[in-house]
């Protein structure tokens, strides 16, 4: 099956990367939210990001709008799935919200569609469990920031189809991403390593560490790109807050997150998308 029309669920940090990075690619991309105030943030954010590429060489200026000429917006759930032959899904990270609109899309969408969840740390499968579609349900987890970073893990569910494997390998290829193949357990690859991290870091923190000397000791002595206190703010705190909660659930209690990452949580603290987290972003 050839992928031509891509619908992404959720415009959030992760879908809006995702949007506009299929649209760069040459799809026909639909992101849905539920609000068009949502919709908005999002179209002027991949405005932001495809002019700041474009500053950069990194596409061609003609790219800018083409791209988000190619990106329609709307809040209608069943009209951006109508036509799509791949739908990713990236909203909240909650199993069962995830669950709800994985019935939905298996009711909404064409039958041969193939339907992606981008869950960092849920298990495919869980997720497919609650359709009778197994065989095209399939894990693709962008990283943050979605249009600067190359890897991408791809997660088979226990029933996911060869043909819904390697039409999705195709899509994450032609839009340049190089796809890595992770086991389907809570957390995959990335998230079970880089969630133990960035959870070690905030009890370091709490020991007495500051934030800037963890992150330019992991920069400068481990050749980290950022230290893991920057990586909690850039991916959110209840993010990994999520992951830890989810692999606590599957491998037991050594991923318990630590109690002040559910604090810095819970006190909104999550980093570049509150404003606050371990560095100050509201300048
Ligand atoms: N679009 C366009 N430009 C962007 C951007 C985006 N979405 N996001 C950031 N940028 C820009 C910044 O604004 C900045 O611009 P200026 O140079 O104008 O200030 C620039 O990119 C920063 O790029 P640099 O090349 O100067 O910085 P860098 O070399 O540090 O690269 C990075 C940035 C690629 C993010 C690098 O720091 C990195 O690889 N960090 C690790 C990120 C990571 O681990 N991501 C995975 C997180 S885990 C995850 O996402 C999974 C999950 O589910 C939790």
């Amino acid at each position: 099956m050839e992928i031509k029309n891509v619908a992404i669920i959720g415009s959030g940090i992760m879908g809006s990367g995702v949007a506009q990075v299929s649209a760069v690619a040459g799809y026909n991309v639909v992101l849905q939210d539920i609000n068009d105030q949502a919709l908005e943030r999002a179209k002027s954010g991949i405005k932001f990001s495809l002019e700041k590429l474009a500053a950069k060489d990194k596409i061609a200026p003609a790219q800018v709008d083409a791209a988000l000429a190619g990106i329609k917006f709307t809040a209608d759930l069943g009209q951006a799935v109508e036509n799509a032959d791949l739908v990713i899904e990236a909203v909240f990270e909650n199993l069962e919200i995830k669950q709800e609109l994985f019935k939905k899309l298996e009711t909404l969408s064409r039958p041969d569609a193939i339907l992606a969840s981008n869950t960092s740390a849920l298990p495919i499968t869980e997720i497919a469990s609650v359709t009778g579609r197994g065989e095209k349900i399939i894990g693709i987890h962008f990283m943050n920031p979605v249009p600067l970073m190359k890897g991408v893990e791809i997660i088979r569910g226990q029933l996911t189809s060869d043909d819904t494997f390697e039409t999705a390998m195709a899509y994450l290829r032609k839009i340049g991403k190089e796809p890595i193949e992770a086991v389907d357990y809570a957390g995959f690859i990335v998230s079970r390593l880089l969630d133990v991290l960035m959870n070690e870091a905030v009890k370091m923190v709490q020991e007495g560490n500051r934030p800037e000397d963890i992150d330019t000791a992991m920069k400068l002595c481990a050749g980290h790109p950022m230290g893991p206190c920057q990586l909690l703010d850039l991916v959110g705190a209840e993010i990994a807050m999520h992951g830890m909660e989810t692999m606590a659930r599957d491998f037991g209690g050594q991923y318990k997150p630590h109690p002040m990452l559910r604090k810095r949580v819970l006190a909104g603290l999550l980093g570049k998308k509150t404003g606050r987290g371990f560095y100050d972003y509201r300048k």
